[in-house]
């Protein structure tokens, strides 16, 4: 595989400059990773510093750093840039929906806008350690929001806003959550309605602990409003003082939960605490973005997911960016609207998902080529492999051959970055995340829990060794957490991934060896979509794979069994469909549907799911062993469609 050394012209505004920078950095922070630790952690404004720096024991499955250290994000996103004389410099350029519409705001307004907030959720009762859940797309109110509940120590759930009321509902009960904050509408390309307030109706009155819903008015449409319970953004701030002094968290004090998929059962509430976190996310967002004061950032993510969380509100505000955030999506109003907006705010730093480059690649590079990149600096991806062609076009045409490649991966357990190239110090390979960060210490494990030496070879991907960034708990089950990260093999976190390491060292991470799936850079769990398939009326079985897919990397393929009596019909497509959306929502609906007689099971029942996949696969010369089916039949009725 061919080597991509670091740009000609890439100059680092962080400072490190070549590959064995990289690697001192990396030796010293192994040697002694306390004082790496203690020195990176120097960047945050502590209101008291820290008694130890990290009191964590993997074999005991508990993690813990910067003990009894006193802090606030939220004061460490916008005071202290105030204090430092940063006012007036611009926190967030919202780019709107409509391209003729954008706006700014400072870190002066975004100071008021927080603490008015802040000081509304008193007023309505919320206290410290309280959960307040957020179902919001993509508008400022959304980050004042989160960062309000950081300056008062509420703990923010957010649900990214594509989620059904079903799905906000299950998080909502499972964390308690005292107070909802919505909008009347979502406004994202064609569509100017999207429902959010009307889907928090229908689920508010099952929600025993919820006493308050806030909601911004962003389409101005009429909605109805429960007297009691339902108010606007502007009257819950009506009448507030827009001083809200930010509260002293301990280091360990929760700071979000954010609800992921796991390979069994309902989705996990990830709890992140204050202290590690915004340290992580802070000290990863300089380094593999490069940043530095003068830059524009994008990262195109949405908040409902841990890449917002990290990479657009704690670690670039804690490191007072300037940043736009777009309400949008990229192909509206034409597939150029990405590059429109690099031209227009002049963005340095750009980071994407591989599924959108591969939406965009396929448009032609006529969208490309009309509009001004040359501010690019640096280029980033999460969510899945960036694979050769998007990394080609990626490098070429978006970057015009100048710009660094940071494919970074990581996990929402994980905090913030674990694995990527430093720009100005790591060659890229197209597809390998190259490296681990400082101070991450990755081993690959076979089944046994050995590890394996050899390179080019395959086995689960695990870290040795804590980071402050890394997950506490399941809230409400640290059981579960046990069980999912430390049981597999003990002593180390287990990661989910596979993945191997090359001749030169470089990890390849090859996909979830559980069965999570990861359909356009979004984690889906198998089974949550096969208990909403088999909601729908009719169906007596689902069973799920991923298969490739062209766009979305990975799409959702279900074998679907139906009651004795039952036709499959399109009509019964339709409704697996609309079930699916109604239980989960739109982004977890199969791709295929096929209809079959029988699963291919097991004498004691279970799915032989490797079979389903090589269908899934169009892969069915060599279907493996079949000799332990209860009923090898089963398979020629599977080939017939
Ligand atoms: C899973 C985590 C991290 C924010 C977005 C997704 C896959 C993520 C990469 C990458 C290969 C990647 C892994 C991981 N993944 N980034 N650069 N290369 N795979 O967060 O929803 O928690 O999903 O996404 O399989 O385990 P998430």
């Amino acid at each position: 595989m061919k080597k991509y050394s670091v740009p000609k012209n890439f100059q680092s505004s962080v400072g490190y400059n070549t590959f064995d920078n990289y690697q001192s950095l990396r030796e010293k922070a192994k040697q002694d990773s306390n004082s790496y630790w203690e020195s990176v952690a120097k960047r945050i404004d502590w209101f008291d510093k820290w008694t130890t720096v990290n009191n964590s024991d993997y074999s005991k499955a508990h993690i813990e750093w910067f003990s009894n250290g006193k802090l606030n994000a939220s004061y460490n996103c916008i005071d202290r840039h105030i204090e430092n004389g940063l006012g007036e410099k611009i926190a967030l350029i919202w780019q709107s929906n409509d391209p003729t519409i954008s706006k700014n705001v400072s870190y002066n307004d975004l100071l008021e806008k927080v603490s008015l907030f802040a000081n509304g959720l008193k007023r309505a009762g919320i206290k410290k350690g309280d959960r307040v859940c957020i179902y919001m797309q993509m508008i400022p109110e959304a980050i004042v929001a989160m960062l309000a509940c950081a300056r008062i120590g509420a703990v923010h759930s957010v649900v990214f806003g594509a989620f059904s009321s079903d799905a906000l509902k299950n998080r909502i009960n499972d964390s308690e959550c005292k107070l909802l904050i919505t909008q009347d509408n979502g406004v994202r390309g064609l569509k100017f309605d999207i429902p959010m307030k009307e889907n928090a109706d229908k689920i508010a009155d099952d929600c025993p602990s919820l006493k308050t819903v806030v909601m911004v008015e962003r389409s101005g449409n009429e909605m109805f409003m429960k007297e009691g319970r339902d108010i606007t953004w502007n009257q819950f701030i009506d009448g507030c003082s827009s001083k809200c002094p930010a509260e002293v968290m301990d280091a360990e004090d929760p700071l979000f939960i954010l609800y992921t998929s796991g390979s069994t059962g309902k989705p996990k509430g990830v709890m992140h605490t204050t202290g590690g976190y915004l340290v992580y996310t802070s000290h990863t967002h300089e380094l593999v973005f490069d940043y530095h004061q003068d830059d524009v950032y994008w990262c195109t993510a949405d908040i409902g997911w841990i890449t917002g969380h990290s990479y657009i509100v704690y670690g670039p505000l804690s490191n007072a960016v300037t940043q736009v955030i777009f309400e949008g999506v990229p192909n509206y109003p034409d597939f150029g609207r990405f590059w429109q907006i690099v031209e227009q705010h002049k963005v340095n730093v750009f980071y994407t998902a591989p599924t959108a480059l591969r939406a965009l690649m396929k448009e032609g590079d006529d969208w490309v080529t009309k509009y001004d990149l040359s501010s690019l600096k640096v280029l980033g991806t999460v969510g899945e492999p960036i694979k050769s062609p998007e990394w080609h076009w990626y490098f070429n045409v978006i970057g015009n051959e100048q710009c660094p490649i940071v494919d970074t991966w990581w996990q929402t357990e994980t905090g913030g970055i674990l694995m990527s190239p430093i720009p100005g110090c790591v060659p890229t390979k197209p597809g390998s995340a190259t490296l681990p960060l400082p101070g991450i210490i990755p081993a690959i494990l076979d089944e046994e829990g050995n590890e394996i030496t050899e390179r080019n070879t395959t086995g689960y991907l695990v870290m040795i060794q804590s980071w402050p960034g890394q997950m506490r708990t399941v809230y409400g089950d640290h059981q579960r957490f046990i069980d999912t990260y430390f049981s597999q093999a003990p002593g180390n976190y287990f990661t989910g991934d596979g993945a191997y390491i090359d001749e030169d060292g470089y990890f390849w991470i090859t996909g979830r060896v559980d069965d999570v799936l990861n359909v356009s850079g979004h984690r889906i769990g198998t089974a949550e979509v096969e208990g909403a398939i088999g909601a729908a009326s009719g169906v007596a079985e689902a069973a799920v794979i991923g298969y490739s897919h062209e766009i979305k990397g990975e799409g959702i393929y279900a074998f679907v069994t139906l009651m004795t009596g039952v036709e499959a019909s399109a009509e019964i497509e339709q409704d697996i469909l609309s079930t699916v959306t109604k239980i989960i929502g739109p982004h977890a609906k199969p791709s295929v549907i096929q209809f079959c007689s029988g699963l291919p099971k097991t004498r004691s029942g279970k799915i032989m799911r490797r079979i389903l996949k090589k269908i899934a696969q169009n892969e069915t010369d060599d279907l493996g062993d079949t000799s332990t089916l209860a009923d090898p039949s089963v398979i020629d009725s599977l080939l017939e469609k």
